[in-house]
């Protein structure tokens, strides 16, 4: 506790010394979430990311987030506090296989989850986030194929919401893809007045199960706004700091205990300090990948 705040008071004189920015995502460690000027969804942190006029941004996620910043702010510094957090559903589709997909499908718009590196959105048409998905499949014309990576579980889920049939990459997350129908049935047995909040990186048959499904934020949004007290949650804790900050009075049940993700609890405050004294490790992208995944990244943010 001590040297929790001892560590944060070095945070805060730090930022300042350094006009940085700390962006944090809410799958973060509290006491990082706590230090951080902005906390959200992916979406959010982009468009926030493109928008500082901070000098440096401490991004508190993982790689493609950092690298997301480092894309729309490329005169900033951008510091990933732990360079090894990765997302290894990014890590499940690579620059050379999505070519090789494109060869066999000429004329198909690629749809790029924003979880996927550089390279990959370079070779990419337009993003989105969990929190646009819908809209920005929606804003594709109806004749064109869609090639939608890397994650199916997200994928299958915006092909049902739209009704468009749309080619699916085989990949997924480690830590959603983790919750099984029978857990989250267990849960509702024990909780029945709870209503469950999924996100679409679960699997069909759990989202299936949802009361209401939504990006991170958007799962916060409603849980503030809803009359109910209870809820389960399916997606990573690091959630849960925010919806009892913002949601007084009201439970949260996760719909398994490995709701977890090492990849974003590896940042700790210990090394947003370090990043800020040190100014490492910076994360950049080479030009010639930047214009081109820029281009994806901001036909998304274009989307209204
Ligand atoms: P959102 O916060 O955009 O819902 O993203 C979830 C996620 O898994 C990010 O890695
Ligand atoms: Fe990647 Fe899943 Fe971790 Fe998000 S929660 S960073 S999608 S592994």
């Amino acid at each position: 506790e001590e040297r929790i705040s001892q560590l944060t008071e070095e945070v805060k004189r730090l930022k300042k010394e350094r006009n940085a920015i700390i962006l944090a995502h809410v799958y973060q460690r509290p006491e990082v979430q706590e230090v951080a000027d902005i906390i959200g969804d992916s979406l959010e942190l982009s468009r926030r990311a493109a928008a500082t006029d901070a000098d440096v941004i401490v991004f508190c996620g993982v790689h493609f987030m950092a690298e997301s910043a480092a894309i729309l702010s490329p005169d900033k510094i951008v510091l990933l506090p732990e360079e090894n957090a990765g997302c290894p559903m990014a890590d499940m589709v690579t620059a050379e296989e999505l070519r090789a997909k494109k060869k066999e499908m000429p004329g198909a718009v690629v749809v790029a989850y924003v979880n996927t590196s550089a390279e990959v959105k370079a070779e990419s048409d337009i993003c989105c986030t969990s929190a646009n998905a819908v809209k920005i499949v929606r804003s594709i014309p109806e004749d064109k194929p869609i090639i939608f990576i890397p994650d199916k579980n997200l994928g299958a889920y915006v092909a049902t919401k739209t009704g468009r049939p749309m080619t699916l990459w085989e990949g997924w997350c480690n830590t959603h893809d983790w919750v099984t129908a029978e857990e989250v049935l267990k849960a509702k047995e024990e909780h029945p007045a709870a209503l469950v909040l999924i996100h679409p990186e679960c699997r069909p048959e759990v989202v299936a199960l949802a009361d209401y499904v939504s990006s991170t934020t958007g799962l916060i949004k409603f849980a503030k706004e809803s009359d109910a007290k209870e809820f389960i949650i399916g997606t990573e804790s690091g959630i849960l700091h925010q919806l009892y900050k913002q949601c007084p009075g009201k439970e949260f049940y996760l719909a398994t205990r490995r709701l977890v993700c090492p990849n974003m609890k590896a940042t700790t405050l210990g090394k947003v300090k370090e990043a800020l004294a040190t100014m490492q490790p910076r994360i950049t992208v080479p030009p010639h990948i930047r214009e081109k995944a820029l281009a994806c990244l901001e036909r998304m943010l274009a989307v209204k």
